[in-house]
């Protein structure tokens, strides 16, 4: 059966994106920020992982306010990514793992979960900026991957339970895949942080360290959270801990932190790194 070694949780903050493109990285305001990523890519060389399962949102470029899934996953041979007005360079194809994708698609069917099915996805810096931080020089185009996106942007948004419970199932779909393919599940976005409105650039230092610390020990002390509390508590866009929250439903029971690091700010954000191994 196909095992899932590990997770990752990173956030996908578009200046990343833009910082790497200019060679920014050892610059004094990025400098922390980058050399916390080493462990990580070490991890990642030493695992070689076959397949990478992201959970992400898509910020507009595939599904904008006028059709919005609530979750939607990938099940293309390659996934294209495109100027979204970041300014970030876009990058080479991503190479996509379709065999696994419709396995898991059944599986969540069968499971009462009614995804989204995309045959041709482009993807956004919610996945782009996480491929290239993790897997440097394009060396993210070795990695086969599943992207799965998370409704995080317009009401009414998945409850952060639900998107746990997605990463459970999918985890469990993983590891019933009759294969012997690696498997690393990443979640990307947050933490805490407000792109606009009157509490533009709120960060919640405190919250994110407190969330995690949870993700690692007890995932369930996050699951009575509503989108409003998490609004109020990590700013508008603190929501996109739920793909955090699914990135740990698909490691279920004990883990084991191998690396992590949290950082403010990048350009209007506390940016978490988490490295899990099952134990
Ligand atoms: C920023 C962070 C994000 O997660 C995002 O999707 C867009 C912008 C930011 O801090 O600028
Ligand atoms: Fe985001």
């Amino acid at each position: 059966m196909a095992k899932i070694i590990g997770a990752v949780g990173t956030s996908h903050i578009p200046a990343i994106g833009k910082a790497m493109d200019q060679g920014l990285e050892q610059t004094p305001y990025w400098k922390d920020f980058f050399d916390a990523y080493p462990p990580v890519r070490n991890w990642l060389n030493e695992q070689q992982p076959d397949i990478a399962v992201v959970f992400y949102n898509d910020h507009g470029l595939s599904f904008f306010l006028d059709k919005k899934p609530t979750f939607a996953i990938g099940a293309a041979p390659e996934y294209t990514n495109a100027d979204e007005g970041w300014g970030i360079q876009p990058i080479a194809p991503i190479t996509g793992e379709t065999e696994l994708a419709w396995h898991i698609i059944n599986n969540l069917i069968e499971d009462e979960f009614d995804v989204t099915v995309c045959q041709e996805l482009r993807v956004d810096h919610g996945l782009t900026v996480p491929m290239t931080l993790l897997w440097p020089n394009e060396e993210y185009r070795k990695i086969k991957v599943i992207p799965v996106a998370i409704n995080c942007e317009r009401h009414p948004m998945p409850k952060p339970s639900r998107s746990y419970k997605l990463g459970q199932s999918i985890g469990r779909a993983i590891q019933s895949w009759d294969s012997d393919e690696k498997v690393v599940v990443l979640g990307t976005g947050g933490l805490s942080h407000q792109l606009d409105g009157a509490r533009a650039g709120f960060i919640n230092r405190e919250f994110d360290l407190y969330c995690m610390d949870k993700l690692v020990t007890s995932p369930e002390a996050l699951l009575g959270y509503t989108n409003a509390d998490l609004t109020e508590t990590a700013g508008a866009q603190g929501v996109e801990l739920a793909m955090w929250l699914a990135m740990r439903g698909a490691l279920e029971g004990d883990v084991k932190l191998l690396h992590q690091n949290y950082h403010i700010p990048v350009s209007n954000t506390g940016a978490g790194l988490m490295l899990l191994e099952p134990s």
